[in-house]
């Protein structure tokens, strides 16, 4: 038997103008994950599923078309093994469609699970680029930022390149240094909102009309930039305001919601430096930057406020994420 895991995400700024071609900056959740069990089953049955979270088992030879089956045997073809006979369990700590990136930590666990399961090393670029191809065929034009830093498990800077005739040349991705560590408390609307909707809502509007929205995506592009600065010069002060600017782009983009705006100020009149949604939007999680007095009383408004569940991580320091109550 064996286990792996991997860690859900949060994207500090950049999402949605990052599908564009601008800059995001990207952290890990270590404490947050999603786990795959790799088990031998009796020869000749095959690849079996099941995820018990979601009440439901499967078989990769029933169900060839699913998301998962596709990429369990994408990763046996990879690791060269095949046929093979194995019960995987997927199970996470991540709420679905939460803006954390539960569809990439949970494809990313059974990525190194099959792989570890069979004695095989993958490095990060290759269990990206698996997981990569799977997010491709289920929400269309992901910028491959989830998977590269579920994959790296490190905070990140992601530029995804411009495809060309010969196909897509691979992301800029850089380890961000962050000089002073910060804190952020993370509250959840509960409100579930899969990814696909809005990234295809943003295309839509986009086609209808470039030039406005390469104006917004330039503007959040021009955040991501200061954003690292202010990270490698430990100017942390910087960053409340910065994000701030990316939340008022992301309610022009349209990505938005009133629950979540609601979480963003309440964070803010508790004594946030900075507050923005985090992830696709339309729903899902926010984030709020803190200093070490207002952490607990930000926890505690966003609880007041509705937010399902609560949560902090220090970025840049030894500690992990906290759960600070509210489920
Ligand atoms: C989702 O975590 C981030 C988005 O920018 C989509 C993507 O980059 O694929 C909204």
């Amino acid at each position: 038997m064996t286990l792996a895991s991997a860690p859900a995400k949060l994207i500090l700024c950049g999402e949605h103008a990052v599908v564009y071609q601008r800059p995001a900056i990207a952290l890990p959740l270590g404490d947050i994950r999603a786990y795959a069990r790799v088990a031998d089953e009796e020869t000749g049955r095959g690849i079996r599923f099941s995820a018990p979270d979601l009440n439901r088992t499967w078989s990769a030879a029933d169900a060839p078309n699913e998301t998962l089956s596709e990429l369990a045997r994408a990763t046996l073809h990879a690791i060269g093994v095949a046929p093979a006979d194995v019960h995987i369990t997927l199970t996470a700590d991540i709420p679905i469609a939460s803006g954390m990136g539960s569809g990439a930590a949970i494809a990313t666990a059974l990525v190194r699970g099959l792989a570890a399961h069979f004695g095989r090393a993958l490095p990060p670029a290759d269990i990206s680029a698996l997981v990569y191809a799977s997010e491709r065929r289920f929400h269309g034009t992901p910028s491959g930022i989830d998977n590269t830093v579920v994959a790296y498990e490190q905070a990140i800077w992601f530029v995804r390149q411009a495809e060309t005739a010969t196909g897509a040349p691979p992301p800029v991705i850089e380890p961000i240094r962050v000089a002073a560590p910060f804190i952020l408390v993370i509250g959840d609307t509960g409100r579930r909102s899969a990814t696909r909707l809005p990234v295809g809502e943003v295309r839509r509007r986009w086609q209808a009309d470039p030039a406005h929205y390469e104006d917004l995506f330039d503007q959040v592009g021009a955040i991501a930039l200061q954003a690292r600065a202010a990270l490698a010069d430990g100017a942390v002060g910087q960053l409340g305001a910065l994000l701030n600017d990316n939340q008022r782009l992301l309610e022009q983009i349209g990505v938005s919601s009133p629950e979540l705006e609601h979480l963003i100020a309440a964070a803010r009149a508790a004594g946030a430096a900075g507050a923005k949604l985090s992830g696709a939007g339309w729903g899902g999680v926010m984030l709020a930057l803190v200093d070490a007095d207002a952490r607990s009383r930000v926890g505690e408004a966003l609880r007041q406020a509705g937010a399902t569940r609560v949560l902090e991580t220090v970025v840049g320091g030894d500690a992990g994420v906290e759960g600070v109550g509210g489920g």
